[in-house]
């Protein structure tokens, strides 16, 4: 997730280390460049930016001793364009009066590059950020003063963005906020906008948080905000903000596994219109298509992910794909596979050394790889021929949350494209998620008490749940310590039915369509004392039967859509159950024990 910051002093400074603090705070949004400009009343823009973590760029381009009264910061987390210096932000417009940066997606990118080439711009890099100077300079080389030309580009980049910018000759910086976070802070010496509070905190606490569709100019300890639809000015006074920076850093919430679990409809939103706009889905499906196997190749979380993948290619593209953890696929298929065959390998990190190794066994067979990984520019994304950007920003809780579900919106929508389906549907993907949180988070709490004392339970699930009630069990285990198999319904009463005793948990995620088959599962363990706790949509046979019933709000989608769209949204109860009962027992959900958010270990 990419961090802007931009800053107007009173007098001419050293702005150097403003920035590299900022940059450090910035950071743990996650980054790969680091950039910063300052944009002097004469002469030229000072532009230094580079690949690297914040202080080996300073020290390597001396930010330190950059001086001015007005920069701009840029820490980039890449999504589309590789990291490397030209993809590096900020980003000068053709003739260099002008400089920009920006965080979040422009959508339509690449139809706008090729119009800005088209009307005779320089275009440097394949980046977004520079499409939203070149979408402003657009206007300005056409004569409309800045504010009227930020107005109309608004309108030309698509997608969720704040971006700030700046020209030589003035006094003053400019921002837009649309869809992703842009918050100002006032003192009486300067003015500065950054994509988030905790970065300008220890600045000033006089904050003036901004809206979506709202363009702030900013000088020193001053600025105007106006609307971007019709230019109207809009009054706002800054507020004091007296909250710690750790509780701003987690957006308010306790930990950041909530914050991410949270994130959830917002950046499933946002991968959707990034898929819908991406120039690689069609090679990527047509790679598929002309495959003779294909693998789901991955570990852990993105393993469960792929698994539900694997089920969405069957059932909406009558496609056979092979899912296998990555050490397994070199153990049981490396012999067979060629190059006729293709891997889907699913990463967060990219990293996972497991997963890098099944890569190079596959490569050395000349298999086709393609990715779905959250980390551009990571190992996993650099070995692939196509990939899929996950487009999460930075997961920072270990247990992975916003990134499985990202990683079976990906699959849905391949599977969709596969099979030749409409995805259009999947634009209401954040409404159903969020409605589901809602709903769940009012009802965990009268259930997490009967599970949290048990150090030993089970969670299982059928045909498109499975999945599913596999990630619910590494969820809890992971973070709750407590022993939890995941496992398919009707394989407990081939063994596992001997553990159960009086009050001992079961948790049942059920499908629209796979209800009876649940309910008969339910009472093998609740006529043995046994308590089911089931998840699912409102149903008489779960109500009727299970101990507890977990709801998730029914959604509108057509009929062979729906048993699909519920699967996924079943892991939002089991996510927030496993961070609820973690707390009961009193451990940290976001850091567990003995374990890392990426293994580059055999
Ligand atoms: C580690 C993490 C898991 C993760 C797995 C795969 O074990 O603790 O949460 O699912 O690696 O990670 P990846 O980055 O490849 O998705």
């Amino acid at each position: 997730m990419c961090g802007i910051f931009g800053i107007v002093t009173k007098e001419e400074q050293q702005l150097g280390p403003t920035l590299i603090e900022v940059g450090h705070r910035l950071s743990y949004r996650g980054y790969d460049t680091v950039g910063a400009a300052t944009i002097p009343q004469a002469g030229k823009v000072d532009l230094r930016k580079d690949v690297g973590k914040v202080q080996e760029v300073a020290d390597r381009l001396n930010f330190e001793e950059m001086a001015g009264q007005r920069a701009i910061l840029q820490l980039r987390w890449a999504t589309f364009g590789a990291p490397s210096y030209t993809n590096a932000q900020p980003h000068l417009d053709s003739d260099g009066d002008m400089v920009g940066a920006h965080n979040g997606n422009v959508v339509n990118n690449v139809e706008l590059r090729q119009q800005f080439i088209a009307e005779g711009m320089t275009v440097r890099s394949e980046n977004d950020g520079e499409s939203c100077v070149h979408a402003v300079e657009r206007y300005v080389d056409q004569g409309d003063d800045i504010i009227s030309a930020i107005r109309k580009a608004y309108h030309d980049l698509e997608g969720d963005y704040a971006f700030v910018v700046g020209r030589l000759g003035e006094d003053k910086l400019y921002a837009i906020k649309k869809g992703s976070g842009l918050v100002a802070g006032v003192t009486d010496d300067l003015t500065c906008i950054a994509s988030d509070l905790p970065s300008i905190l220890p600045i000033t606490r006089e904050i003036v948080r901004l809206n979506d569709g709202e363009i702030i100019t900013f000088w020193a300890g001053g600025y105007e905000i106006c609307n971007v639809e019709d230019g109207s000015l809009v009054e706002r006074a800054p507020e004091l903000v007296e909250d710690s920076i750790e509780i701003v850093q987690k957006g308010g919430y306790d930990h950041f596994m909530l914050k991410e679990i949270h994130e959830q409809a917002q950046v499933a939103g946002e991968l959707f219109h990034l898929l819908e706009n991406s120039s690689d889905i069609e090679s990527m499906i047509a790679k598929l298509k002309a495959a003779r196997n294909i693998y789901i190749i991955a570990c852990g979380t993105s393993y469960h992910a792929g698994l539900l993948g694997s089920i969405y290619f069957a059932n909406l593209a009558e496609r056979v794909t092979i899912p296998v953890l990555a050490p397994q696929f070199i153990a049981h298929y490396v012999p067979t596979v060629g190059p006729e065959d293709v891997g889907i390998f699913v990463s967060q990190s990219g990293e996972t050394k497991d997963v890098l190794n099944a890569i190079q066994a596959a490569e050395k067979r000349g298999m086709g790889v393609l990715g779905l990984v959250n980390v551009v520019g990571s190992s996993l994304m650099r070995a692939s021929e196509y990939y899929v950007p996950l487009a999460c920003g930075y997961e920072i809780s270990v247990p992975a949350t916003k990134t499985f579900t990202n990683q079976v919106v990906g699959f849905l929508y391949l599977a969709l494209k596969l099979g030749g389906h409409e995805t259009a549907a999947l634009a209401n993907l954040p409404q159903w998620i969020d409605a589901t949180i809602e709903a769940v988070e009012r009802q965990i709490p009268s259930v997490e008490g009967k599970i949290s004392p048990w150090d030993d339970l089970y969670c299982l699930g059928y045909g498109l749940t499975y999945p599913i009630a596999l990630e619910g069990a590494l969820k809890l285990k992971e973070i709750t310590y407590a022993h939890c198999e995941g496992m398919l319904s009707t394989e407990f009463k081939h063994g596992p039915l001997s553990a159960v005793t009086e009050g001992y948990p079961v948790i049942f995620v059920a499908g629209p369509d796979d209800t009876s088959l649940i309910v008969s599962g339910i009472n093998e363990v609740t006529c043995r004392g046994g308590r089911a706790i089931a998840i699912g949509e409102e149903d008489a046979r779960l109500r009727a039967n299970a101990d507890d019933l977990i709801v998730i709000p029914t959604i509108e989608a057509p009929d062979w859509l729906r048993p699909h769209i519920v699967a996924l949204l079943s892991v939002l109860p089991l996510q927030l159950l496993s961070y609820r009962i973690s707390l009961a027992r009193g451990f940290d959900p976001d850091f567990p024990r003995n374990l890392s958010k990426t293994l580059t270990v055999d």
